[in-house]
């Protein structure tokens, strides 16, 4: 199935570094020939102190305080590797919630 990242572009997210991430997440999913996923910016996850937030969707999976140096292992796990623990540090009820706004297709 193909997968959205979505990373946060908000102020919060982007004074925690997540400008640069759009475009190397971009190009290390082309290097791994990723062809069935897609990286789009997104306005807010409401987890502004836990930045920067990339969402994995429709799969859902929600990694926080992303860094450049996370992102191979990200890629990893959309290329079907192990889904990177350490990063899912979000609180249940606020990646539900999230996920259900998703669900609507507003984003
Ligand atoms: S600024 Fe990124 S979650 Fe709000």
């Amino acid at each position: 199935m193909s997968q959205t990242c979505l990373v946060c572009q908000n102020i919060d997210c982007k004074s925690r570094g997540s400008e640069p991430l759009v475009a190397a997440l971009q190009q290390k999913i082309a290097a791994k020939g990723l062809t069935d996923v897609e990286v789009k910016s997104y306005m807010c996850f409401g987890a502004c102190q836990e930045g920067p937030n990339i969402v994995i969707y429709p799969e859902k999976n929600w990694y926080a305080q992303v860094k450049t140096e996370d992102l191979d292992e990200i890629v990893e796990h959309l290329a079907g590797g192990p889904h990177v623990k350490r990063l899912d540090t979000i609180d249940s009820s606020l990646k539900e919630l999230i996920y259900q706004l998703l669900d609507t297709g507003i984003f």
